[in-house]
């Protein structure tokens, strides 16, 4: 969602173009206003923006604030129109506190409206501008900055990572509760943001803050404490990520160079994870890690929820009983559990405000917690009784593409573990699946070498409906196909299983819908029945499938081969030819395919 920003340098130094570089680096999580602000000894300059960066940069090479310590922020809209006016850093009436700040204030009516009541003066609709006007009365009350600034956080109730300065000091001011906040370690400099990938050029020394923590930031130092006051250690890890990492590397989009990355974090993903003996090695979870589980709940949200409906295959067809709900869904109706549950939250970021919900309900009810997830260090992960991390690397475009493969290939991992330690038995095709994952590196990039979907792109955009089906492994990669086209092209496309077409969805089915069939082995010749169906109604049909499928290359209208592989591995591979047909449906469109209107990154709010 919204992405915070700040750097405290030596006095010399002027940090507003490092403050902008580190909104470029998050500009994936909110890019709907920016601002940045900057302490001198009697105000605060505040400059702001709606629209991109490159709106606020315009604006800041023209006022060309300094200052040697500032905050900045990239917004995503939860409270008021993305407008100037509603763009953070927000300030007090004097204009000598600023706030940069992610989540919601749930009690900011109430707040409003007793300090408008004690003659404070609001100039946006965010709920955030009641804390610099908070803090600024604590500050009138002869409060050090530090104690106004927890006054007014224990005053505020909901999630939220904020960020302040004060004119006159030269520190920066932070806290987290439930929002993602980092500090950033280098020599001389400090910097606080809501993801690494923001201050990562500088240094890949990073603090990650818990819930309740309170910090202090000047260029040599970090004090951490709690909302009393009392110190707090928190350990500084080195993140293995690297800057390139997070550029686009002269790709066109940070998708297109993240779908190219899938044989790469493929690669990590099961990197030391499957044993020169064909067996599974997760460092973290031996076997008999899950003997006394009884059955599986899997939540997630968006492009991780198709990945989590990916392995219930899995666990089903080894008999364990398993479902996937919504993180959304979850947090509302919980499902029943037990001790001998084990709830497994499949999430990119780790942050997912419905997939934190779910844990905590969860947990509530005394189900064991595991976070299957990319960001070490991430809520989701330090919440849960333990963590399993799919190695991808940063994912900076909104639409989750290398995320997704990483994910499947490291829950097709944990599914069997878990599946052996309750059965205690392998599955009975254990040989050929694992020889199927460990080709899914060179299979991926045999997909992206040989793909032609350009053209296929050209004749299928702008249609009336885009429809994917798909059944087994098949049915979660058709959602997910139907999901990425939506999200990037913002044309219309639904995903169905393939059998369900015929109650209902068929009779949406024209000459002008496309109809994208996902094969993956097993029950082909169901789907090629389903294909047929669409046909006979005057769709086009584009099948992907495994490029020995010569019967189904013969009834369809477009073929999208994909190398012969075990089932679990093909959908990985079928979901590729899908992501790139989206990718350049929607470059051919002209969209926004980094940053596409009205979502973000990491949705952080419920
Ligand atoms: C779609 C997409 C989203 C995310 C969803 C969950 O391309 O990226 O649907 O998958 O918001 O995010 P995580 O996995 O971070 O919990």
């Amino acid at each position: 969602m919204c992405g915070i920003t700040a750097c405290a340098a030596p006095a010399d130094e002027n940090v507003v173009d490092t403050l902008l570089g580190g909104l470029r680096n998050l500009e994936y999580r909110g890019y709907d206003s920016s601002g940045v602000a900057t302490p001198d000894s009697e105000t605060v300059s505040v400059i702001k923006r709606e629209g991109g960066i490159d709106e606020l940069a315009d604006t800041l090479d023209v006022v060309g604030p300094d200052g040697a310590v500032g905050i900045g922020h990239t917004r995503w809209s939860t409270h008021g129109a993305p407008t100037d006016a509603n763009a953070h850093p927000h300030t007090d009436c004097d204009n000598r506190v600023a706030v940069v700040h992610n989540g919601i204030v749930e009690n900011y009516t109430e707040l409003r409206d007793e300090l408008r009541a004690r003659g404070h003066v609001f100039t946006s609709e965010t709920d955030t501008e009641v804390i610099p006007h908070l803090v600024s009365e604590h500050l009138d009350d002869g409060m050090t900055v530090d104690g106004a600034f927890r006054a007014a956080i224990e005053r505020l109730e909901g999630r939220f990572a904020i960020a302040m300065v004060v004119a006159g000091d030269d520190a920066i001011y932070a806290a987290r509760n439930g929002s993602p906040l980092v500090v950033g370690v280098d020599d001389g400099r400090r910097f606080i943001a809501s993801d690494v990938p923001s201050f990562l050029e500088h240094t890949d020394d990073v603090v990650y803050l818990e819930d309740g923590d309170v910090v202090r930031v000047t260029p040599d130092e970090h004090v951490i404490t709690d909302l009393d006051g009392r110190p707090v250690e928190r350990e500084t890890k080195v993140v293995d990520w690297q800057p390139e990492d997070a550029e686009r590397n002269g790709f066109d989009h940070y998708m297109l160079k993240e779908i190219h990355e899938q044989p790469a974090a493929l690669e990590r993903a099961i990197n030391g994870r499957i044993t020169a003996e064909g067996g599974i090695d997760l460092e973290e979870f031996p076997p008999g890690t899950f003997s006394d589980v009884t059955d599986v709940q899997l939540v997630a949200c968006g492009t991780s929820y198709h990945a989590a409906l990916y392995v219930r295959q899995q666990l089903a067809e080894r008999g364990v009983p398993t479902q996937v709900f919504s993180g959304g869904e979850y947090a509302t109706t919980p499902a029943p559990v037990t001790e001998n549950t084990l709830v497994i939250a499949v999430t990119q970021s780790g942050e997912t405000a419905d997939t934190l919900a779910s844990l905590r309900a969860a947990d509530e009810r005394g189900a064991r917690t595991l976070a299957v997830t990319n960001v070490v260090g991430s809520s989701a992960a330090r919440f849960c009784d333990d963590a399993l991390f799919i190695r991808a690397g940063p994912e900076i475009g909104v639409a989750a593409t290398k995320t997704f493969s990483s994910q499947v290939a490291v829950l097709t991992l944990l599914g069997e573990r878990i599946a052996q330690d309750i059965t205690g038995e392998p599955r009975e095709d254990l040989a050929a699946m694992l020889r199927g994952l460990e080709r899914l590196p060179s299979d991926v990039q045999h997909v992206l070498d040989q793909s032609s979907v350009e053209s296929l792109a050209t004749k299928y955009r702008e249609r009336d409906g885009h429809f994917f089906i798909g059944r087994g492994v098949a049915y979660p990669v058709a959602l997910e196909g139907a999901l990425k086209f939506k999200e990037i092209t913002y044309e219309h496309a639904e995903g169905f299983a393939a059998a369900e077409l015929k109650h209902g969805p068929l009779a949406l089915v024209t000459p002008d819908t496309p109809v994208f069939a996902v094969f993956s082995g097993p029950h082909d010749e169901k789907t090629l029945g389903n294909v047929e169906e669409v046909q006979s109604r005057g769709a086009p049909a584009v099948a992907i499938a495994s490029e020995e499928s010569t019967e189904v290359a013969e009834v369809v209208d477009e073929f999208l081969p994909i190398p012969d592989t075990h089932p679990v591995a093909a959908g990985v591979l079928a979901n590729v030819q899908l992501q790139l047909v989206s990718y350049h449906v929607a470059d051919l469109l002209g969209r926004a395919i980094d940053k596409p209107r009205n979502l973000a990154k990491s949705v952080t709010v419920e």
